[in-house]
């Protein structure tokens, strides 16, 4: 009787970690992104990589309606010359204007035209609507230590294919270690020089990964940086109050302990 509950629940402690592994949640790297922690900041390099490789290989399906072009000329984003993002957005998008009731070539005062494709969803503010980690057991500790992991996801999602597919319904589906559920409806968009960096900078699928989703986590959070050092000069501010303030009172009090020991 005891041996078969002993048994029992050592089964159910060692196999409750294998079933939750192989559920909903798919196989997240951790990357290290320029971004990341109190000081990290956005490469600009890497910046306007992810923008060569999102124009060139997921705008195709992919849609960002709520970025305006002209954003792309921000000293804490990619930063491009004006002249270059005008340059830029006419030659890379066409709008529809209804006063010309035409297309026409895109203004940096347009936005990123939306999706093209019907099921592929906005990138906008994709970095952010995605977490990479979770757990353990549903606790969300590990987003403490790795962050929310929106960028991670995206880069394992961009690599975790493992070649394998499969017809469902009518639709082709591939297999990806990283999306949920593990068959996913976008073919691989990127393989090794895909595209390819004038200055000669790697070009392998991981490398491209982690640049587009860099570029797609500033895409998200284009305010990142201001708000981290927001965040910095109010807790030096604050450190530098609680010495003022400690200070102060040890001042008022003095003639009073100082009777006392006496
Ligand atoms: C051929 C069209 C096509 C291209 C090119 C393409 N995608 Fe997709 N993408 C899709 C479709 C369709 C879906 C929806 C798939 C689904 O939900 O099963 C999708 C979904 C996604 C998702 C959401 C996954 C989720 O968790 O729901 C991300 C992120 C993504 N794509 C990123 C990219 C990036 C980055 C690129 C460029 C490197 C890219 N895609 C290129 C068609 C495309």
């Amino acid at each position: 009787m005891f041996k078969t509950i002993a048994l029992s629940a050592a089964l159910a402690i060692g196999l409750a970690p294998a079933a939750m592994a192989a559920g909903a949640a798919g196989h997240v790297e951790d990357f290290a992104f320029s971004f990341e922690g109190p000081f990290g900041t956005f490469d600009q390099n890497q910046l306007q990589r992810g923008l060569k490789i999102y124009t060139e290989v997921c705008a195709a399906c992919h849609g960002m309606k709520q970025v305006p072009l002209r954003t792309l000329s921000a000293e804490d984003g990619p930063g491009m010359p004006e002249d270059q993002v005008r340059a830029y957005a006419a030659e890379n998008f066409e709008v529809f204007d209804p006063e010309l009731d035409d297309f026409r070539p895109a203004t940096p005062t347009d936005h990123f035209p939306a999706s093209g494709m019907e099921n592929a969803p906005d990138l906008s503010l994709m970095a952010k609507a995605r977490a990479g980690f979770h757990g353990p057991y549903g606790l969300g500790i590990n987003q403490m230590f790795k962050g929310m992991g929106g960028p991670e996801y995206i880069a394992s999602l961009l690599t975790g294919y493992t070649g394998e597919e499969k017809q469902e319904a009518g639709a082709i589906l591939y297999e990806n270690k990283a999306f949920p559920g593990g068959w996913i409806g976008m073919a691989p968009p990127l393989y090794d020089e895909a595209v390819e960096f004038a200055d000669g900078h790697a070009n392998d699928i991981h490398h491209m990964a982690e640049d587009v989703s860099a570029f797609l986590m500033w895409t998200a959070e284009p305010k990142l940086m201001a708000r981290k050092q927001a965040g910095f000069v109010g807790v030096l501010f604050l450190t530098l109050l609680s010495v003022l303030l400690y200070l102060t009172n040890k001042r008022i009090w003095a003639p009073v302990k100082g009777k006392k020991s006496a």
